[in-house]
């Protein structure tokens, strides 16, 4: 399949999430014929589908020319008391859609993390060997192993992913919600990462696979894609106050080790960028400037 081809019409599994949802935008304004799908979030022009049942039915049934795979169980320290559950919808329930990827010759785009990594030394690059520390990253990284078995696939690891619009749970949105009810917000200060920006995450990519870049014969299979700086939560939520005008005294940042999160953290986590860079010519982008983006939406947000 010529790389013109691959976003002719792209199927979406889970859709009505944070990632999927940045996708799902990026590809209509694209004039995609993108079909996507929910399990218990319905969204305007979504198909439900639960991978727990016919997943591989339903790919037949919309015959796409890329599957993007979103879907997963992402609750870290839900994962952690819940290893089986984890296991099945993080691992055993993708063996289908991955076979279905390799019958048909159809790539397939799947997202991994920096919680593979101990978080002894970020950040880190794609050649950096895992040791992940909870049950999620372990139920990625075997993700993952499946996906890196196909002949088209990109592994694309994302950390800390914010955006506005998509999701009413990540960090981002609890900081809005924080900061305009001026509640305490607690955060770790020592977890230090690389947030990676939806939108631009959805832009870059639809840009590489449309060049053939990513998920071609001969091309990186696991591309790391975060924010080129390493920000702490405290940072994160501080610099929103300030676009905001907002008052930034709610922040409190807490050791880790006296937060008593049910999953172990890495600490000094994070991704490299600079395959994504070198290798593959994008510009990576700062945190200032994926705020600078946001900072309409994120006005409109916190007036809401
Ligand atoms: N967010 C981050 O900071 C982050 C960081 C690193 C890696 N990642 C990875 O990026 C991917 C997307 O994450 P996200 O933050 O967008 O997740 P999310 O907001 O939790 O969305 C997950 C999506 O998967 C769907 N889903 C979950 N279980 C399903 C199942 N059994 N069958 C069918 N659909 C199912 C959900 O549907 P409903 O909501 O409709 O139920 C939702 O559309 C995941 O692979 C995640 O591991 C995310």
């Amino acid at each position: 399949m010529s790389a013109s081809r691959v976003l002719a019409a792209p199927v979406i599994l889970g859709a009505s999430g944070l990632v999927g949802g940045a996708f799902l935008a990026a590809l209509r304004a694209r004039g995609a014929a993108v079909r996507g799908t929910y399990r218990t979030q319905p969204g305007p022009g979504l198909d439900p589908l639960d991978l727990a049942g016919e997943g591989a039915a339903y790919l037949d049934s919309v015959a796409p020319s890329l599957v993007i795979l979103t879907s997963a169980l992402t609750h870290v320290d839900y994962c952690e008391s819940h290893p089986e559950e984890t296991h099945e919808r993080n691992v055993r329930q993708l063996e289908p859609i991955v076979a279905w990827c390799g019958r048909a010759g159809v790539p397939l785009v799947f997202f991994s993390t920096d919680y593979l990594f101990d978080g002894r030394e970020g950040p880190y690059d794609e050649d950096t060997a895992p040791h992940p520390l909870n049950v999620y990253g372990r139920s990625k990284l075997e993700g993952e192993a499946l996906v890196r078995a196909l002949g088209r696939h990109a592994v694309l690891r994302i950390t800390n992913v914010f955006d506005i619009g998509f999701d009413v749970k990540n960090f981002l949105i609890r900081c809005l919600d924080h900061l305009r009810q001026r509640k305490p917000l607690i955060v770790p200060g020592d977890q230090l990462a690389t947030p990676t920006y939806a939108t631009w995450l959805a832009a870059e990519t639809l840009d590489l696979l449309a060049r053939g870049a990513i998920a071609a014969p001969g091309t990186p299979g696991v591309l790391h894609l975060g924010c080129d700086e390493m920000i702490s939560r405290v940072d994160f939520a501080t610099r929103v106050a300030a676009i905001l005008g907002a008052d930034a005294s709610i922040v409190e940042g807490k050791p880790t080790a006296e937060l008593h999160q049910a999953a172990p953290r890495p600490l000094m986590g994070g991704l490299r960028n600079d395959r994504l860079k070198r290798l593959l010519g994008v510009a990576a982008i700062r945190f200032d400037d994926a705020l600078a983006d946001l900072t309409p939406r994120l006005r409109e947000a916190y007036r809401a």
